[in-house]
Parts: C-alpha cells; structure tokens; sequence
C-alpha cells in the first residue's frame, strides 16, 4: 500500500441552534471515513468547524439578546465539546470568524476580482432571508422557497456579481470526465440536470445597509460578502492557503462530506470559485440524505429534533455510532426511531458480535485456561477448520465498500464473517470435542481459528467502534504495533498472530440487551456498561449564572509543596491588593520554582475548603490535556485583580 495525504472535511455548521442528530452523523461519518484511511496507511487530516457570518445568526442573537460573536462564542463551544464526546478525531476546528480565515476570504475575492470575474451590477430579485439568497422562479415550488415554504421577498439593489456562467462548460466537463468527483452517482446526475440550463451568476455581496455581521469586501467597504463566498473558502482557509505546509500536503486530495441540502454550494460554486482563482480543483465530494426522525423532517415545531448527546448517554456512544453508520445507505434518506435503535443494539450488537465474543472467550478459559494453544501442523492445512478464507475475503469486501463510503455494505461483511463464526461453533461444537482426550489437538484447532477470527473483526470494527476494539483487543491480549489503538488492514492481515503460550482475558459483556419491556430500568444498565469515557458537554447556562463566577486575575508571589502529598502545591498569590491561600493540585506539573512571578486566572468566589489540613481560598484554572494540567494565563502581563470575563 502507499501512503498517501488526504484531506477530510464536514461541512462547517452554522451556528444558530444547537447541534442534533444530523451534524453529529456528518462529523461520526467523517470520522469514520478519516479512520479507515488511517487503516490504509494514509496519512490523513480531518477538518470540521462553525459558520458564523450572516443574517441567521444576527437574528439568533437579538432573541437571546446578545451580540452575533457571543452568540457564535456559545453555540460554536457545544459545538466544539460534541466532537470528543462522540469520540470524533477532528484535527482543526475552523470558525469563520478567525482572523486568518477572515484574511484568506478576502485575498480570494481580491484575486478573482482582478482577474475580472466579479461586476457590479443593479438588480431585482426573489429573495429568501432565511437562506439568504435570491431564487429564481423556476426554482420556487408554488412561489414559496423550497427549505422555508415561505414567499420570498421582493428585492432591489446594487450588489456585486460573480460570473459563474461563463465556467458552466468546464465544470459539466470537469463532472463528466471525472466519474468519483460526486459520490454516490444520484448526486452526479442531480447536478449533471441541474447544468442543463444557463447557470445564473452569484449574488456575492450584501450591502452593510441591510447587514454588517460579515467579511467586508477588500474592493468595496460598504459591502459585506455573500456567506456561502465565506464559508466555503474555509477549506482552505484552515490548511494555510496560500503557502502553508498544511495546504501543500493536502490540498487538492480532498474529499468533502456533505449532505444533499449543500450540494449545489459545493458541486457548483466551489470547483467554480477556486477554478477562477487559480486553485486546484478538490477531489471528491461525497453527499449523504437526510436522518428524519420518527418518518418526518426534524423541525421544532413537531418537536422530533434529536439530541446526539442524549441517545448517547442513553444507549452508550459505540452502539449510537453503529446505528447511525449500519442503518444509513450512503446517499438515501435514513428513518430514526428508537425502535430501530434498540432493535439493532440487541440482534447486531448484543447477540451477534457480544455473543460471539463472550462464548469464544469464555471457552478460551473454560477449555484452555485462557492461553493460546498450539496448532498442530496436521490442522494447518485441513480446509474444514480454516477461517482464514473467510476472513480474507470479508476484509476484501470490506475495504472496497469502505473506500467508496458504502459503509452499510463494509459493515455487512464485518457481520458476515461473525455469523459464520457462530455458525462454526455450533457445527464444530467445541463442548461435545471437549469431553475426549483424543480430539485435544482439534479442539486447540477451533480455538485458535475463532480466536484469529474474532481478532480480524475487533480490527475492522474501529472505525466505527474505537472503543469496543480496543476492549476486544485488550482482552484478546494483543498490542498493537507503534503504540497505535489501531491495526492498519496490512497488519490485520497475516493469520495466526495470536501466539501460543500468550494469554487471553475473561470477557466482559460488551453490549448489554436491552429489554424492551422493562426498558427504563435497563436502559441504566446500558448507559454504566458503555459509558462513553469521554466528558459529556455540560448543560448549557445563562450569561447570568457565569457573571456569579468571579475570575480574577492574580500572580502568585510564592510557593512550596504540601507535606504528605504528591499532588498538591500551597501558593501565596496576590490578587488586587489582596493576598489570598490557594491549594493547587498542579504540582506533578509544576515545581514551587517555576510558579512564582507567573500570572494565574482565579476563582476568587469559592467557598474556602480545607484541602490536606491547608485552606484553599480560591481555585486556579488550568486545562485538562490527557492527564496533564496546563495553567491559563494572560498573553501579556496584566494588573492583578482584574477580572475576567
Ligand atoms: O449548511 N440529516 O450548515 P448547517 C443528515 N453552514 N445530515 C444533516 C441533517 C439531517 N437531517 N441536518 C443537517 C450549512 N445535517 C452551512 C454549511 S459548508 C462550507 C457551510 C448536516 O448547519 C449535513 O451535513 O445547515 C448538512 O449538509 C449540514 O448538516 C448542514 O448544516
Ligand atoms: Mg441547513
């Protein structure tokens, strides 16, 4: 296999509600996507982020009364916390209101400006405010915008237009001579029919007039940007463009995740906009339907919108991420009951892949005390006990589903091989081989072969399932080569890794069944069982309640250790002109020395606590990086005693 750089990305979401079911199936696909490509040797880099320009959100603002950037501020954070939660690797976090990606979006309007792509023009048009864009008629379903069944307004103004239409011929060629351009091919012919007719040229200005909460234009300042010209260059943006190291590994082998509301953006205007800027043209777009909930579209007013971070704390995060990456066929609309939750944990999850493991290991200690045995060399070849075959050829079926993003389809072969394997034990009925001395060296044979099985599967599943590989992994006893938490297919591969003598652990129940009648209490069960180990995102709350924190900030003017205790530090810090006890838990971190002079942030409303027979008055912030503790401090020195806000 060669290694290859590739760039994934989800859509940048917008930030005017919270994130639901929908933006955490884009992003667990995209992980997904991202970790199967790790598994091919890629070497890959996954991008996700907020859009926070535009109308949307400034009138999301005015209902919370609030400005546009601290109402993006708070919706982006929930959006941001979803990601570990869900166990999503994402690399970069982008948000349209950084000031690199602000100077990126500028420097492309000023060059496809110059190269003359871009007029100003009066106009008079349909216009949608809450898609924030002109219609033309044709595109209207009974004169209502298609997204918000609402009339759209009637619009005249002087606005700046990019000439779009002069690149149609290329793009229907650049569509057509490239078969993987869109993914799955509905999608294609979608916009293949769309090119049919004359495109019309963009719209890609809004007057400040009207609205300010965008990225002005570096030829006209009463003009902001058209959102979609902002949010689309945050492809790049987020890789360095023009000359970061970043863009000139990854870009252009990118491919884009989007759902079929996007397309148009990104298959029409995007390969547009770099083609005239002189970029070169991303790789792939890949375009998922759309998750209704109980049969409908999720909309407030039914009231079936669907928070991700409740199903997962309900029915555990491995078990959500499987729903959601089985039962979608990429590129079709997919139904979300709790029915079909549920129904999959217990035939998929509980008794297929949980039943297959817990027997193959119970028997494991049962019959071998937990250690590998030997294969005879007459069972070596014998064709009848051999999974090997079978294995190999669900890996196979799984990588070309998986590569194309058929990911319901690299699942089935993963569930193929496992119900071979149950099907393998009832045939061979290690119980029945158990009970004869004389049929020793066979029974060594069928758990050797289920235990190299179950070892191909525990593999395949992490894309999808990172912790429960890693479980299965774990009690399989096996360490993965370089300290990864993943074996790459190639290491997958080769038959009879486990080796003799080495030893396996008692399983644990991987995935409890849920009884649906009594599905209250058991749902408890499940969510202890596969408690997701990451923090969950904490309950939102009001500016009011953070005004009662009192941060302030302080220097610490001197430090020593706390007798008895490994973790603790006592330091004299001035806050004001206070000086204030506080009892840090920071010293594997720091040492006494290291800390006096610096400028901390402190919580100076606390109640005092004693910690270690010492006073507390006050506690220091500090970020959690896996297990190391990271004071917060200030960029330039400030007076002590300030708050902070
Ligand atoms: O369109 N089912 O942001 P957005 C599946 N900011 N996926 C869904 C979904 C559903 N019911 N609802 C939303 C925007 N999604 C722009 C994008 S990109 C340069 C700018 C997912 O918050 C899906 O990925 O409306 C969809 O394309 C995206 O969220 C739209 O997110
Ligand atoms: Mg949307």
């Amino acid at each position: 296999m060669t290694t290859r750089h590739r760039f994934f990305t989800t859509p940048i979401y917008y930030v005017n509600a919270k994130p639901h079911l929908g933006h955490a199936y884009t992003s667990i696909a995209v992980d997904v996507a991202t970790r199967f490509n790790k598994m091919m040797d890629n070497t890959t880099f996954f991008l996700t982020g907020t859009d926070e320009h535009g109308d949307k959100i400034v009138q999301a603002a005015e209902k919370q009364d609030t400005s546009p950037k601290a109402y993006a501020d708070q919706i982006s954070r929930l959006f941001q916390d979803l990601l570990p939660f869900l166990d999503v690797s994402n690399d970069k976090f982008i948000r349209t209101t950084d000031p690199d990606h602000i100077k990126v979006v500028q420097n492309i309007l000023a060059s496809i400006y110059d190269k003359g792509d871009i007029y100003f023009a009066s106009y008079e048009g349909k216009y949608c405010f809450g898609c924030e864009r002109f219609y033309q008629d044709r595109e209207l379903v009974d004169g209502k915008c298609p997204d918000h069944d609402t009339e759209p307004s009637l619009i005249k103004e002087s606005n700046y237009f990019f000439k779009m239409s002069q690149y149609q011929d290329w793009l229907i060629d650049h569509i057509k001579s490239n078969p993987d351009f869109i993914r799955p091919k509905q999608y294609e012919t979608e916009l293949l029919s769309f090119l049919k007719e004359p495109l019309e040229d963009l719209c890609i200005s809004r007057p400040k007039s009207r609205l300010t909460w965008g990225i002005t234009l570096p030829f006209d300042e009463d003009y902001v940007t058209y959102v979609w010209f902002d949010a689309l260059v945050n492809y790049i943006s987020a890789l360095g463009y023009p000359d970061g190291e970043l863009f000139n590994q990854f870009w252009p082998q990118t491919r884009h995740f989007v759902a079929k509301d996007i397309i148009k953006p990104h298959g029409i205007y995007w390969p547009i906009m770099l083609k005239s800027a002189g970029i070169d043209i991303y790789e792939g777009l890949n375009v998922h339907g759309f998750w209704n909930v109980k049969g409908s579209k999720m909309s407030k007013s039914i009231g079936n919108v669907t928070d991700p971070v409740e199903v997962t704390e309900q029915y555990g995060l491995d078990a959500f991420r499987y729903f959601l990456i089985r039962e979608m066929v990429f590129g079709l609309d997919a139904n979300f009951t709790e029915d079909n939750l549920v129904s999959r944990i217990n035939s998929d999850l509980a008794n297929d892949l949980g039943n297959l493991f817990s027997r193959i290991l119970s028997m494991h200690h049962r019959y071998f005390k937990g250690t590998v045995p030997s294969l005879a060399d007459e069972f070596k070849t014998d064709t009848a006990l051999n999974l090997e075959p079978q294995a190999r050829e669900a890996i196979d079926a799984y990588v070309s589903s998986m590569e194309i993003c058929a990911y319901h389809k690299g699942i089935s072969a993963v569930w193929q091989l496992i119900s071979h394997m149950n099907r393998y034990i009832d045939t061979q009925a290690p119980w029945v081989l158990a009970k004869d001395e004389a049929n020793q060296a066979k029974l060594a044979a069928v758990m050797v072969n289920l235990l190299e099985g179950v070892r191909v599967v525990a593999g395949l599943i992490y894309p999808v399932m990172p912790q429960t590989s890693r479980v299965m992994n774990q009690t399989l006893g096996l360490e993965i080569p370089d300290n990864k938490e993943f074996y790459t297919i190639d290491e997958l591969r080769p038959w009879g890794q486990l080796a003799s003598g080495s030893a396996t652990q008692k399983p644990g129940i991987l995935f409890p069944r849920i009884d649906t009648k009594k599905a209250d209490t058991q749902k408890q069960e499940t969510i202890k069982a596969v408690k997701p180990l990451k923090p969950p995102v904490k309950d939102q709350i009001t500016i009011d309640e953070f005004s009662k924190i009192d941060l302030r900030s302080a220097t610490v003017l001197s430090a020593e250790t706390v007798e008895k205790s490994s973790k603790l530090l006592k330091l004299q810090v001035e806050v004001g002109s206070e000086k204030r006890q506080v009892i840090a838990g920071i010293a594997k971190q720091y040492s006494p020395e290291d800390l006096v002079g610096k400028q901390v942030i402190i919580v100076a409303n606390l109640t005092p606590a004693k910690l270690m027979g010492e006073t507390s008055e006050g506690m220091i912030l500090a970020a959690n990086d896996k297990k190391n503790l990271v004071l917060a401090g200030f960029d330039t020195t400030v007076k002590t005693g300030n708050p902070v806000k």
